[in-house]
């Protein structure tokens, strides 16, 4: 039995981005899907990400039918097995007889290759079962997201697991934005971004060589619309990489000092710095730890977080987090708001926002700022500004982004702006 070289590799990279926790875009740019044909690249491509869309659902139709939990690459291969039966219109022999080959091939699930079959043939049988909006997250985020949001949102994020995102796009020149759209036959969104459907090879796009435009959630762009940054400002992004917010300040005309722990991510910043014809002074270090004593007019943390809220486009962020997490980087983030207080000048702005869709990264963090920093306040953002949803718009003036509140989905953020007392 030989197995067919796309489902191993969807299987590396099912593995690497769950059990090892590597990150889907890393283990989809790994060497598995790299050696393969584009037909069988696309295919294992296909598998794994409709895989992480379901894998609620998928676990549970496959638990209904397991009497033990089996080993983990075993679950995995069932996994792929569901997947390409309920989910890419894989013939059923098929699905199951690759599925076999599959453990087949590997020592640790050669044994389980009865176990396997019978549970893939059952399944076939009886279909997927009845799936429930709450399915297609883990139970401990859903009830959290619940207890924040309400049933009824929290059922309308965790639908959004399911779907394929669209690419939205930022114009470098808003002006541009019309042309921009035609070109891409692209929509616009409230704020100005672009919205074109499907993916493929964005350097192939028109628009992309000359720079005028760069990919970029369409959440993810208002944070630095409500900083509005006026020409000439001087504006400090305090966690930049890989830079499109820093693009859009750029753009604005400000001069940014784009800083980041990272130097390898301040690279694709300073090449997507270049290709736009834009430009920001860099500075790799520890936002924490910076020693420069230079305040700004306007200062941007968009603080290291969970993620949760990128689901859309990383849906095994809500399978490989932990509740532990969230307490580890709500402290972090803590202690990058200190360091970014310090950086604003008397009466200047502050935005801090996370991708995120828990409270603690959100709505605690900006409680907790104004109470431990009297000389800042929340100033509030207008409902609808920076081409938020309306819905978003806190009692406090705060935006809290759900990934429904906009037909066709958008990530999840927090986003806050404070201003400086002017002595
Ligand atoms: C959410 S990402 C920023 C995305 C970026 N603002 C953008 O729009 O493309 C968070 C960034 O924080 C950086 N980071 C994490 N801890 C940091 C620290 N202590 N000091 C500076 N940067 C940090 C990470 O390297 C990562 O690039």
């Amino acid at each position: 039995m030989t197995a067919d070289p796309a489902r191993q590799a969807a299987f590396d990279v099912l593995t690497a981005a769950l059990a090892h926790k590597a990150g889907l875009e890393s283990a989809l740019e790994g060497p598995a899907l790299a050696r393969l044909e584009p037909q069988d690249r696309n295919f294992a491509r296909a598998l794994v990400m409709a895989t992480l869309r379901n894998l609620g659902p998928i676990d549970k139709a496959l638990d209904q039918r397991l009497q033990r939990p089996p080993p983990e690459p075993a679950r995995m291969i069932l996994r792929l097995g569901a997947a390409q039966l309920f989910h890419l219109d894989t013939p059923p022999y098929a699905a199951v007889n690759a599925s076999v080959a599959l453990a087949d091939a590997l020592r640790s699930t050669r044994g389980f290759k009865p176990l396997i079959n019978a549970v893939l043939r059952r399944l076939a049988q009886g279909g997927p079962g009845d799936v429930d909006a709450a399915d297609f997250a883990p139970a401990w985020l859903f009830a959290r997201w619940r207890a924040a949001f309400g049933e009824d949102a929290a059922r309308a994020v965790a639908a959004q697991i399911a779907a394929e995102p669209a690419t939205d796009l930022t114009a470098r020149d808003p002006a541009d934005a019309p042309a921009l759209a035609e070109a891409l036959e692209a929509t616009r969104l409230p704020g100005g971004s672009l919205r074109r459907e499907g993916r493929g090879r964005i350097e192939t796009w028109p628009g992309f060589v000359e720079g005028r435009w760069w990919v970029q959630d369409a959440a993810a762009a208002i944070p630095a619309r409500l900083l509005d940054a006026q020409a000439g400002e001087a504006v400090l992004d305090l966690c930049a990489a890989p830079g499109g917010k820093a693009l859009q300040l750029a753009a604005a005309g400000a001069a940014v000092t784009a800083l980041d722990r990272s130097a390898a991510r301040l690279v694709r910043l300073t090449e997507a710095m270049r290709r736009t014809g834009l430009a920001a002074e860099t500075v790799a270090a520890d936002a924490a730890a910076w020693p420069h004593e230079r305040t700004f007019d306007a200062v941007l943390l968009d603080a290291p977080c969970t993620s949760s809220g990128t689901f859309r486009r990383n849906p095994d962020v809500l399978w490989t987090l932990r509740p532990g997490d969230i307490a580890r980087l709500a402290e972090t983030q803590s202690r990058l708001l200190d360091a970014a207080a310090r950086h604003v000048r008397p009466g200047g702005r502050l935005i801090y926002c996370v991708c995120s869709l828990e409270t603690e990264e959100g709505e605690a963090q900006a409680r907790d700022f104004l109470k431990g920093h009297p000389d800042f306040a929340t100033q509030p953002a207008a409902g609808g500004e920076g081409g938020a949803p309306a819905q978003s718009l806190t009692p406090e003036g705060w935006l809290r982004v759900l990934p429904h509140q906009l037909d066709g989905g958008l990530d999840g953020f927090f986003i806050a702006r404070f201003v400086r007392g002017a002595s």
